[in-house]
């Protein structure tokens, strides 16, 4: 029987993803509220290896279908080692991307459709998250926010790409609106902290953490 609590956090590239959950962390430390923050692709040692194979700029020829099981793979790998033996203690665990990105990248993304949700099923199990965050922000918006240079593969992608990836997403938040909090993330970002801290209070409580 799982006991912890498990919140993940979505959005298109330069939705101020990794700011918002900065404050997160900031937010469960200053309330002393223990909690594991941790990221995908990565997440443990094997799951990092992959993650440097997946997001490779010189890793042109990858297909489509080996990007969604590497993704799927390091999710297994981070579900099984760290994920769920802290959910079932009672802990509460934040994740940076799951389940839905890979829907909305390379579902949607990559047009594979509905392949990526039954690979992605094996990975998880019965483990999905109870409250997902999705920063909603356009992508054409998105992709002004980052810069040329640093791009990694899937975000050197074309608009088109970042296009589909955001109706993917809209789309999830529409067939589960009991587990998703949609954030307007085109605000400035400390309303966005604001709007999210806001919820996270209210999630804990309901918990009772
Ligand atoms: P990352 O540098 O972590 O980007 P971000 O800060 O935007 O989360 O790179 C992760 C990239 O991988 C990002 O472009 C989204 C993509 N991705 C997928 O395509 N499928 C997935 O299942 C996951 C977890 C990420």
């Amino acid at each position: 029987m799982r006991r912890g609590l498990f919140i993940t956090v979505e959005g298109p590239d330069g939705s101020g993803k990794s700011t918002q959950i900065e404050y997160l962390r900031n937010f469960f430390s200053e309330r002393n509220t223990e909690c594991l923050f941790t990221r995908e692709p990565g997440g443990t040692a094997i799951g990092e290896k992959l993650r440097d194979i997946i997001l490779d700029r010189n890793n042109r020829e990858m297909c489509d279908m080996t990007e969604a099981l590497l993704y799927a793979a390091s999710r297994a790998q981070h579900v099984n080692q760290l994920i769920r033996p802290v959910l079932e203690a009672g802990g509460i665990v934040i994740c940076d991307r799951f389940i839905d990105s890979s829907i909305a990248y390379q579902g949607y993304g990559r047009s594979l459709g509905d392949s990526v949700r039954l690979i992605n099923e094996l990975a998880v199990g019965d483990c999905m998250p109870d409250v997902t965050f999705l920063l909603e922000l356009s992508p054409k918006e998105g992709k002004s926010r980052i810069e040329e240079n640093g791009q990694d593969r899937l975000e050197q992608e074309k608009i088109e790409f970042h296009n589909r990836v955001f109706e993917g997403y809209e789309k999830i938040a529409d067939l589960y609106p009991e587990r998703f909090v949609r954030i307007d993330a085109g605000r400035d970002r400390m309303t966005v902290k604001k709007d999210i801290l806001e919820h996270m209070e209210h999630i804990l409580r309901d918990r009772g953490f």
